[in-house]
């Protein structure tokens, strides 16, 4: 089972890349599963690219899309919305995500963990035809979750991201066999 981490910001210091990383690291530690790991930063194009108006950067997307079983989304919450770059490059595919999975880790600096993002983002799931999947990991007060280096100094974060990868697993295992199958 092939599992992408996508990091959804490019912000110059973000923080949530010590989170992406670190599901990332939990993630390779399961068994059968193909840990891929999507940085926005390296599909910037600053414009919109429809999946019907290719370019290889958005045929490379499409190619990832189609096999990849499922995503975490790894994201910060802004302006109680979604970076922008992150939608540019989720709007490159479309059908190419259809009856997968996606699961949602939003971060926030502040004490409410980006939950305005994950009804956001599972909207846009929803959209997108990919099955939201309902245990997503709020991480507040990112600024004391690691130190400047991306070490873990609140360990309260593994058993939550274990429970999600339990979860996101389970979605992407019956999805994959369900496309299968027809
Ligand atoms: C443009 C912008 C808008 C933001 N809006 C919010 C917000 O709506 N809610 C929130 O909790 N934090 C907001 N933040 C702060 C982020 O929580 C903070 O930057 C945190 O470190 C996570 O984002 P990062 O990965 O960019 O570091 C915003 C940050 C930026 C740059």
């Amino acid at each position: 089972m092939k599992i992408g981490v996508i990091l959804g910001t490019a912000r110059h210091g973000r923080k949530s890349e010590h989170m992406a990383q670190l599901v990332f690291e939990q993630l390779k530690k399961r068994e059968g599963v193909e840990a891929q790991y999507f940085d926005v930063k390296d599909y910037l194009t600053c414009i919109t690219n429809p999946p019907e108006e290719p370019n290889p950067k958005s045929e490379e997307w499409k190619k990832h899309v189609l096999e990849t079983d499922g995503f975490i989304v790894v994201a910060p919450e802004y302006n109680h919305s979604y970076p922008g770059e992150l939608k540019i490059l989720l709007d490159e595919a479309f059908k190419e995500y259809e009856k997968r999975c996606a699961v949602v880790v939003s971060v926030s600096k502040g004490g409410f963990g980006g939950v305005r993002l994950v009804e956001l983002m599972h909207q846009l799931i929803s959209t997108l035809k990919m099955v939201p999947v309902p245990s997503p990991v709020n991480v507040s007060k990112i600024n004391d979750v690691f130190d400047e280096d991306g070490k873990l100094l609140e360990e309260a974060y593994l058993p939550k991201i274990e429970k999600m990868l339990d979860q996101l697993l389970w979605y992407a295992k019956i999805l994959k066999q369900g496309r299968e199958q027809g």
